[in-house]
């Protein structure tokens, strides 16, 4: 899956795609008046607040502010990175993806995993079958025998791989299979099937394709889960085993429980906390932790009590630092000794568990207590311990304001606050400060101006036929006016959407998205006519800011011959 998406097939993507119809067929929507609209998938409401515009091909909820085009939505819809968004919208439109290849252009068809989804998908409907034959019984008895219901089996597709070493290698195709991982290849080049007589687990991504399983004996011998191996498409670190079935359920959770077995995933469901995942037999990664922040701003680790347990915990809060950006928390939750989540919730029911996640640890908190355990911060040696075994893991949080206040805790917990703590802060605050390019800074004419530009990029016309000249009149939001005139007249974008496309992954691209969003409730008619007197105000405004200037100027200072002729061509030619 080598070369880039060549930006003009992604724009001609946009426009053979209709964004209702795409929209339509993920969130119902509803034709009221000339838009459509349906309640938000993106946050909790009674009342419709989510729009579709067909002409500008973009959506835009008035209750959160989320918007964009057809690639934005599939992205926040479907949890997807940009070239994944780009390959379903292309499959949506029934065409191929061509990558760039050096200068070439190839439409090649991407890597084909498709066969080892499509195997993998079969075989766990195969296993989910045998739990209905007659070998199959006893994988239901033991399932009966942990609590676990049909209907909470059938959410997990949970199934059972027969005895015999061949039950998938007479069905299937055994090339798919082994590139699937699902047969054992022997030295002799004899393959046989790599589960027989477990209870199995399916293992989806976050887009619900059958990637690998979990497989589980159903007595007490060993080993007592066995996991498909790495393949093309399954690599542990990077899944989590429950996410998909959770997102089901729940596109936008408010925490995730983050557990480390597979039957702790089940039995927490079983018993109503459905929001669990499960490191696939893993520590905690730092990719499988941002996947999460995609979903969820705070994920509660649970870990066992005992001593492997809490080193495994400190290896999340370690791994998790890095990800920890302002919005997102962590929480630790140490179980009872000789506990994991499954016995847990079993002995202390939903409710009692439900107070224990309450009840967990901030990672803060985590953090300094358990490196300053073992430390007499009383004395001058533990407090400078803590600050050595401290300092190099705060660095490699973010820098942001969870970082500011991790530091200013280590100071006072190590007691130098107020003595030599350097101060950098005074220097922080004026970097803030003078990011002018927010949004908010910019006065609401320009707003309407840049709007009416981003939502209708052909106004861009206007501008060429007024000839207009932005010359040296100093204004807010001008670079970003300046910028858009120029991508329209360069790539004349053919609506809003291929517009926001240019923008992607720009410093202007969350500007242009609340551009596009912005209501402006100008009929058709009167849009040129709006955006004309829109322009011709700001220009005046330009004129007289820069006539007061350069009055002042004069008074002060004197002007140079050119500025002397500026002054008398505002000033309509009357000044001497
Ligand atoms: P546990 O031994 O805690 O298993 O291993 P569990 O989930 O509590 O299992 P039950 O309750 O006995 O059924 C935690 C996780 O470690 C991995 C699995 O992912 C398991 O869910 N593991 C464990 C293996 O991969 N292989 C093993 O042999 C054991
Ligand atoms: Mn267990």
């Amino acid at each position: 899956m080598s070369g880039r998406i060549p930006r003009q097939f992604v724009d001609d993507l946009l426009v053979r795609v209709d964004i209702v119809d795409l929209i339509d067929s993920h969130v119902p929507l509803k034709k009221v008046g000339g838009s459509f609209v349906a309640r938000c998938p993106f946050h909790t409401e009674k009342t419709p607040s989510f729009s579709v515009n067909r002409n500008r091909q973009m959506y835009h909820c008035f209750g959160c502010g989320a918007s964009g085009n057809a690639i934005s939505f599939l992205m926040a819809y479907s949890h997807l990175g940009f070239v994944e968004a780009v390959e379903d919208l292309a499959v949506f439109v029934g065409v191929d993806v061509p990558r760039e290849r050096g200068q070439e252009l190839l439409p090649v068809a991407k890597e084909d995993f498709s066969r080892l989804y499509s195997i993998l998908e079969e075989v766990a409907a195969f296993y989910v079958e045998q739990l209905r034959s007659d070998e199959g019984k006893k994988a239901v008895e033991y399932l009966k025998g942990r609590g676990v219901s049909g209907e909470v089996a059938r959410d997990f597709a949970l199934g059972y791989a027969p005895q015999g070493w061949d039950a998938l290698s007479k069905r299937f195709d055994r090339g798919s299979l082994i590139d699937a991982g699902m047969l054992v290849v022997r030295e002799d080049g004899k393959v046989y099937d790599r589960f027989r007589g477990r209870l199995m687990f399916p293992i989806r991504d976050r887009r619900a394709r059958v990637i690998g399983f979990g497989g589980r004996v159903l007595d007490d011998s060993l080993p007592k889960y066995l996991n498909s191996p790495e393949t093309a498409i399954f690599s542990k670190g990077k899944e989590l085993y429950g996410l998909s079935v959770l997102l089901q359920k729940k596109a936008r959770p408010e925490r995730i429980l983050v557990v480390e077995g597979y039957m702790d995933v089940v039995a927490l469901a079983q018993f109503g906390i459905g929001n669990a995942v499960a490191a696939l037999g893993t520590a905690t990664s730092r990719a499988q932790i941002d996947l999460l922040f995609r979903y969820s701003s705070e994920l509660v680790f649970c870990f066992d009590g005992d001593n492997a347990g809490r080193k495994a915990a400190w290896k999340a809060v370690e791994a998790a630092l890095p990800c920890l950006r302002e919005g997102c928390q962590i929480k630790i939750m140490l179980l009872p000794q000789g506990h994991d989540p499954d016995s847990l919730v079993r002995s202390d029911g939903m409710e009692g568990f439900q107070r224990r996640i309450a009840d967990a640890k901030v990672l803060s908190d985590y953090f300094f207590g358990y490196l300053s355990e073992q430390l007499n911060l009383a004395t001058v040696e533990g407090r400078s311990q803590l600050m050595a075994a401290a300092r190099p893991q705060l660095e490699k949080i973010p820098q942001g304001i969870f970082k500011g206040m991790m530091r200013r805790r280590l100071d006072e917990l190590a007691g130098v606050s107020g003595m030599d703590v350097p101060k950098n802060q005074s220097k922080l605050n004026s970097r803030g400060a003078s990011q002018g390019k927010t949004f908010r800074q910019v006065p609401s004419l320009m707003r309407r101006v840049l709007a009416l530009l981003v939502q209708h990029p052909d106004l861009g016309q206007v501008f060429v036929e007024q000839n207009l000249n932005l010359g040296d009149f100093k204004f807010a939001g001008k670079e970003l006016l300046e910028d858009l005139l120029q991508k329209i007249a360069l790539e004349k974008p053919e609506n809003g959407a291929i517009l926001l496309e240019a923008y992607r992954g720009t410093e202007y691209e969350r500007t242009i998205n609340a551009l596009a969003g912005l209501v402006l409730d100008v009929p058709e008619e009167g849009r040129v006519a709006e955006f004309s007197g829109a322009l011709a105000q700001l220009m005046r405004q330009c004129r007289q800011d820069k006539l007061g200037e350069l009055l002042a100027k004069d008074r002060s200072e004197g002007l140079s011959v050119e500025e002397k002729q500026l002054l008398r061509g505002l000033l309509g030619g009357n000044a001497r």
